[in-house]
């Protein structure tokens, strides 16, 4: 068998454990190396220390690419996105559920067609590596062939993805409504083929309460209870008028989680999107599970949903993860989504520090969706998914990062500044998957 090994060197910065939202990282949770060095050998990193401590034990003639002068991270994670709606991202002017009826429903209708479905797979898969996201837990449309083109071509870069197909039983049109029995047997056929296939996770994906019958919701919780490795993704709590519906669709329900509760949707691999409009007790119920969160205040703010209370959540032990959730959400760059959810904090009086938001966009999510065996870290025997990122990328940059006196301001300035132009390389399963263009 044939190795294949390289090493890259560059300022390196990885999490063990989560900083706090202090100004000052707390100790042990932050892992530096100023002149650092990965050793990536067949995919996984097989060393991850300063430059000068590695040289002496590296094979002689091995490749050394050197990227002093740049920062490497461990690949992003953005915890929930829809790649079915990549090409309505940006469409003006509504709030959720007009915005569901007038741009998304059409759009999903169009993934019927399996061409279309693997052709938007690559699109999509080039717009995250572009990003620097590496692994991300994906809604499909509800035909199963979108799943297939998904992951089919997830597997082909090596891509550590999770996804599935949206269960969708009422309250949406004809060509992309399932029933009851129909989408547990096409689940259950994804499951089969990809769950667990290579570096994929099959994610049962409820769209939110208004579209499933309590019988649909009902059988999902079934099978999550059969295969706890299972994934389950939906919607929670995302916007007041959504709120209202619930309560009249679910008359029988004390309040929007408890309609999740009743079908067994709620556990430690689930992940809830939005979480806005909740109470402190309903926060606590989901900690309580080891369920998680995910932020998206790209489009909270962008479909006007509200503003996001992440202090309130930590409270609880609630788990908060960080998400695009394009096409909601108006950029799938995680740096630009921590720029929104500063934003957000700021607005509530809870700023996000760079060191927090740096970790929630790596071992943060990897630890929520029960990935971090394998990413969302810089250590030996971790997959090799990292990002170059590049704090001089652009002139205006390149002025404010030799201006900073420290690691926290640089990251400060990339959270608030960055995009995909700082992202000079992607790196998944040891591969390079993407370099950005020579300017
Ligand atoms: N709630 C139900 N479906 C969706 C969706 O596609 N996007 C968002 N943001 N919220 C939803
Ligand atoms: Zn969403």
């Amino acid at each position: 068998t044939t190795t294949d090994s390289r090493v890259l060197r560059a300022e390196l910065l990885s999490f063990d454990a989560d900083p706090g939202d202090d100004d000052t990282p707390a100790p042990g949770s932050v892992r530096h190396h100023p002149d650092g060095a990965v050793w990536i050998e067949n995919g996984r990193l097989r060393a991850v220390d300063d430059y000068a401590t590695l040289a002496p034990d590296l094979p002689s003639g091995i490749e050394v690419i050197d990227h002093r002068g740049k920062l490497i991270v461990p690949g992003f994670i953005d915890s929930h996105v829809h790649y079915v709606q990549l090409e309505i991202i940006a469409s003006y002017g509504r709030q959720l559920l007009d915005w569901l009826n007038d741009y998304t429903f059409p759009e999903e209708l169009r993934f019927s067609d399996p061409d279309h479905a693997a052709a938007l797979s690559e699109a999509f898969l080039d717009e995250l590596l572009r990003v620097g996201t590496t692994t991300a837990q994906v809604f499909c449309s509800s035909h199963p062939a979108s799943v297939d083109a998904f992951l089919a071509a997830s597997h082909r870069r090596g891509l550590c993805m999770l996804a599935g197909k949206v269960l969708m039983d009422r309250h949406a049109p004809a060509g992309l409504t399932d029933d009851v029995e129909g989408g547990i047997r096409d689940s259950e056929r994804l499951i089969g083929d990809w769950h667990g296939k290579g570096r994929l996770g099959y994610s049962l994906t409820p769209r939110f309460a208004p579209t499933s019958t309590r019988e649909q919701l009902d059988a999902t919780g079934a099978l999550l209870r059969n295969d706890p490795s299972l994934w389950l993704q939906t919607h929670l709590a995302e916007n007041t008028g959504e709120l209202d519906w619930v309560a009249e669709l679910f008359p029988g329900s004390r309040d929007y989680l408890e309609v999740y509760e009743r079908s067994g949707l709620v556990g430690p691999r689930s992940t809830f999107a939005h979480g806005i409009h909740l109470d402190q007790e309903m926060r606590g119920r989901l900690a309580e599970r080891g369920a998680n969160l995910a932020f998206c205040p790209s489009s909270n703010l962008f479909l006007g949903s509200g503003l996001f209370d992440r202090q309130a959540a930590r409270e609880m032990a609630l788990n908060v993860t960080y998400a695009s959730d394009v096409g909601g959400g108006t950029d799938l760059s995680g740096l630009a989504t921590l720029k929104a959810a500063y934003q957000v904090g700021q607005l509530r009086g809870q700023p996000l520090t760079a060191w927090q938001g740096l970790f929630g966009l790596t071992l943060g999510n990897a630890r929520a969706l029960s990935l971090d065996d394998r990413i969302g870290r810089l250590a030996p025997g971790m997959d090799a998914d990292l990002v170059v990122l590049d704090p001089a990328a652009t002139p205006l940059l390149a002025r404010r990062t030799a201006h900073s006196r420290s690691l926290a301001e640089t990251l400060f300035a990339l959270m608030m500044m960055g995009d995909d132009r700082c992202v000079a390389e992607t790196w998944a399963a040891g591969r390079l998957q993407h370099r950005r263009d020579a300017a």
